[in-house]
């Protein structure tokens, strides 16, 4: 969907949203247009039902007086509390409505009320919402009827301060890019996006001014990084590391950000029930959101150096596969006992974690992973974990989840949890063989891979992926972390100009 910013103006083709408050209280360009159709918006209000509260929406074809084909009135709840994710939702919900509803084009007015003074910044998140609910992942689908196939394709945000809206936009694009970049890996099945593929993908960042390393079987391997390569032996497909950096400001250290990425994770020799199993293929969601992140650092050239690696494997049985009970050598020194092929995550992240650490020896770091399936026990699906060593890392990344809509609840890691993982015959076994405190076991793990680097990590099993649409998200792929991520950063590690 192609976005532009216009001033405010009568009128408009297509479809336009406009906007009202709690208590169905018209902002001025709802107040004309309802002028101009004699009172039609306040009669239909009068009817009942809308009352202007955040998500309802008032929806007329052939309204008097405009030349727009319809009106959508959408609500934002009460004027002194409409924020930024109030009117992405808005936009959202709109463009959910309209996508395949045969209009080619929508305008929004971004009229946000007395609380929400930063009139480009309003235009902006409604335009970012517009454009995050659009997208689409149906390049597979050869048979799709016309009435299913989006219609819209040019949303236009009017604003009181459209040059101002077009400027900031720049940065709003980039993180759109990213989101729909990582949406596009999550997406993407198995069969296509195996290690290779994705590594190729993060190669044609380059284009962006990233710096991508590509490492094979055959250099982790050199590195002693036996964690990850076991996971990987039971694949047809080679596993890769692959490292981002984005250098933004000249020689400070950097900030790193570490993914899981298993491309499929079919449980290894400890196979999976075949019940959900093609859940499997975003397994590497992880890796995903690291890349669209270096991928909308990269685009909106932030003031930062960062580096992104990530763990590319596929997880397989084979008759090379790793069996339960063997013993591996991390690039750390520290052997690992692998109680369940199962619990591929940590072993992938053991490796990418110490060498992310050990090489670039970065101000933090911060991994995220589909780790467990007991994060959804603790916290369902509207809160990612998070463990961290570090409280003021920690209250960062809460509150930049929080701004983003991308909530993340902190959970404890304590000794009494490490003692868990200790081995009879290795340094450390990968499961507890109980499923207490599963999520806090995974973190306590990867803790032992870290040294003395202030780090995060990030449980995102029960966020990655979305069985029903959101405002701004539709069904599918979500892209956690992106949002959050560059809004940490954005907020707390960037240098000013
Ligand atoms: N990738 C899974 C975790 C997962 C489950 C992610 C469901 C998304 C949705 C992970 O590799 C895994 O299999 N974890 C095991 C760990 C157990 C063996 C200790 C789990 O959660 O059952
Ligand atoms: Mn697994
Ligand atoms: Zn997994």
């Amino acid at each position: 969907m192609i976005v532009s910013f216009a001033p405010v103006a009568k009128t408009v083709d297509g479809a336009l949203v406009v906007t009202a408050f709690e208590g169905g209280v018209l902002s001025p360009f709802a107040a004309s247009l309802d002028k101009g159709s004699r009172g039609a918006i306040k009669k239909a209000i009068a009817a009942g039902g809308f009352t202007g509260a955040k998500g309802q929406m008032l929806e007329f074809l052939g309204l008097a007086g405009t030349k727009a084909s319809r009106v959508i009135v959408a609500g934002l709840g009460a004027e002194k509390n409409v924020d930024g994710l109030t009117l992405e939702a808005a936009a959202g919900n709109a463009v959910a409505r309209l996508l395949t509803s045969g209009e080619k084009q929508v305008t929004f007015v971004a009229e946000a009320g007395k609380n929400f003074a930063n009139a480009a910044e309003a235009a902006c998140r409604m335009a970012l919402g517009a454009k995050l609910r659009a997208y689409r992942f149906d390049q597979y689908r050869t048979k799709m009827k016309k009435e299913d196939k989006p219609s819209l394709a040019k949303a236009v945000v009017m604003s009181a301060d459209a040059a101002g809206a077009k400027k900031a936009w720049k940065a709003h694009e980039a993180l759109a890019d990213g989101v729909y970049f990582t949406r596009d890996l999550v997406s993407e099945p198995p069969n296509i996006l195996n290690p290779a593929e994705f590594a190729r993908r993060c190669e044609a960042m380059k284009d962006l001014g990233l710096e991508v390393e590509v490492l094979g079987e055959k250099e982790m391997k050199k590195l002693g990084m036996g964690a990850l390569l076991g996971v990987g032996q039971g694949a047809e497909a080679e596993s890769k590391l692959v490292v981002m950096r984005w250098n933004g400001d000249g020689k400070s250290d950097p900030i790193a950000f570490v993914g899981k990425g298993v491309c499929f994770d079919s449980g290894g020799i400890s196979l999976k029930p075949g019940d959900g199993m093609w859940d499997m293929k975003w397994d590497m969601a992880g890796a995903g959101a690291v890349a669209g992140l270096m991928r909308t650092l990269a685009a909106r050239k932030a003031k930062v150096n960062a580096v992104g690696v990530i763990g590319l494997v596929e997880n397989m049985p084979d008759g090379k596969a790793q069996r339960p009970g063997d013993i591996v050598t991390s690039m750390s020194g520290q052997t690992i006992e692998v109680w369940n092929t199962d619990a591929e995550g940590r072993l992938v992240l053991a490796d990418a974690l110490w060498y992310t650490q050990d090489r670039f020896k970065p101000k933090f770091m911060v991994d995220l992973a589909t780790l467990t399936g007991a994060v959804m026990i603790a916290l369902g699906k509207e809160f990612a974990a998070i463990f961290a060593n570090d409280d003021e890392l920690a209250g960062q990344l809460g509150a930049a989840g929080k701004a983003e809509g991308e909530a993340l609840w902190r959970l404890p890691m304590v000794d009494a949890y490490d003692r868990m993982i200790d081995s009879a015959c290795a340094d450390m076994k990968n499961i507890t063989g109980t499923r207490d405190a599963g999520s806090a076991i995974g973190a306590v793990f990867l803790q032992r891979f870290v040294n003395k680097v202030k780090w995060a990590h990030l449980d995102i099993a029960g966020v990655a992926w979305s069985a029903k649409a959101k405002a701004t998200v539709p069904e599918g792929a979500t892209a956690y972390g992106v949002r959050l991520l560059n809004n940490f950063v954005a907020a707390n590690y960037e240098a000013k100009e």
